[in-house]
């Protein structure tokens, strides 16, 4: 029998047999009850959803959704956000994510998205659809005796004040404070529904046992909150002395001096032996550089997590700032043929615009290679030499290096 592919935003069975089909894919053994399917089935947006399905049986899922990506400068671009990639262990490797990836591409390029974005669960899987690496995430290993780090200390008040706050609180100020820091990082993107009532354990989705985490919310002198983090302590002892780890869930924050006291207020629990990140962790936390012995903190991982692939190269180009004045010429390659062409970047102290061209090229990439470079976190001249991007005029990657090169690198706190 043939597997028919249809939008399920009309059908509550269809939308059913969709999220089971979810927690197949991810491998939870465990159905979801039927009070569960109901509140996902309310709550989640479903509106460009597409199911695979084999008679009444669904056995691959695909969503996309609206969401807006930071791109350095502080601007947003469209995104085209793709979630809940799965394809059924007995129907896998027959072309089920190809037809609904592709479908649902074109649609967002016609639908004026100026990118579609992912978080990759493998590296393999999304190249083919013309998608690249565009930011990675870190896990933070920080062994506090090790670090030096002056255990007298706390928050002046003159800088600001953290506190301890609950659930209720955090739905209720974290919003803002996502926010502003998403708007300031390159890489962040908008939250999606239900975010804090996970965050929180109000909604609970999956089979994994709650565990409820403290919140910590720094405010600034002004008694604005500019930063937040979400961490567990796992209780242990050695040799009758405390040797607890604080687990990081989550810790983002809006300013340079809410980022440091979180940090410092993490490394200066008693009874904390150890602070540790998961593997979302900023790639480029100030956490190194506040320790008297940088050493003490380690990455545990470092890895790709955003995936994004360009739908509009020139909306894409010019909505971004660049370090430096320049032209440059990018013949973009793309394996499904929607962004191909060459285009004309131009920087000057006006802005810049990118229109395609007949000029001959400097640099020769395809979709994924550009995604690379887009917020900032590849290097083109790392790229040519690796044989991912090619240089056709001298200098090239260097000149693109001087145009695209950012401050901080940019970062994704947040799956979707
Ligand atoms: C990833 C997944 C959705 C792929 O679905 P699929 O229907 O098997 O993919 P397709 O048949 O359309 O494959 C298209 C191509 O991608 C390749 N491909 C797909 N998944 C791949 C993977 N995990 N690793 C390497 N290559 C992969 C296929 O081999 C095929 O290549 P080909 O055209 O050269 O033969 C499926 O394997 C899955 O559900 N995995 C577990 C859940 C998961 O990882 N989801 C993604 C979350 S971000």
């Amino acid at each position: 029998m043939s597997v028919e592919i249809r939008d399920i935003a009309d059908s509550a069975a269809d939308q059913d047999a969709w999220f089971r089909a979810v927690y197949t894919g991810f491998l939870t053994a465990e159905p979801p009850s039927p009070e569960q399917l109901a509140e996902r089935r309310e709550r989640s947006d479903l509106g460009r959803a597409q199911g695979a399905f084999d008679g009444d049986r669904c056995v691959a899922t695909f969503r996309s959704f609206d969401q807006e990506l930071t791109v350095p400068g502080g601007g947003v671009v469209r995104a085209d956000a793709v979630s809940g990639v799965t394809v059924t262990a007995t129907h896998r490797r027959r072309g089920l994510l190809t037809r609904m990836m592709v479908r649902d591409l074109t649609e967002a390029r016609e639908r004026g998205d100026v990118v579609a974005t992912l978080a990759a669960a493998e590296f393999l899987i999304y190249g083919r659809y013309g998608f690249g690496p565009a930011a990675r995430t870190a896990e933070w290993r920080v062994e506090k005796p090790l670090t030096r780090f002056d255990q007298r200390w706390t928050l002046p008040e003159s800088e600001g004040t953290v506190a301890f706050v609950d659930g209720a609180e955090v739905r209720k100020e974290g919003p803002a404070v996502h926010e502003r820091f998403r708007r300031g990082r390159a890489g962040a993107v908008d939250t999606v529904s239900m975010y804090w009532e996970r965050l929180t354990g109000e909604v609970r989705w999956g089979p994994d046992a709650w565990k409820e985490p403290f919140y910590v919310l720094f405010r600034d002198p002004a008694g604005e909150a500019q930063g937040l983090v979400v961490f567990d302590v796992q209780d242990a002892w050695r040799d009758v002395q405390p040797a607890n780890v604080a687990k990081v869930r989550k810790l983002f924050a809006a300013t340079p001096a809410a980022e440091r006291a979180l940090w410092r207020f993490l490394l200066s629990i008693d009874w904390v032996s150890e602070v540790r990140t998961n593997d979302e962790g900023d790639p480029d936390a100030l956490l190194p550089l506040l320790l008297p012995n940088q050493r003490a903190a380690a990455t545990l991982s470092h890895a790709d997590l955003l995936w994004v692939r360009p739908l509009d190269v020139p909306a894409m180009l010019t909505a971004r700032r660049y370090s430096a004045s320049g032209a440059l010429v990018l013949d973009i390659r793309d394996p499904l043929g929607l962004s191909e062409g060459r285009y004309l970047l131009e920087v000057s102290e006006a802005g810049a615009s990118c229109v395609p061209t007949t000029r001959s090229a400097d640099l020769t990439l395809d979709t994924g290679a550009l995604s690379a470079l887009y917020l900032g976190d590849a290097s083109a001249a790392r790229l040519a030499a690796a044989g991912l991007v090619d240089a056709d005029t001298d200098g090239a990657p260097d000149r693109a290096d001087a145009l695209f090169r950012t401050g901080r690198r940019p970062w994704c706190p947040d799956t979707f």
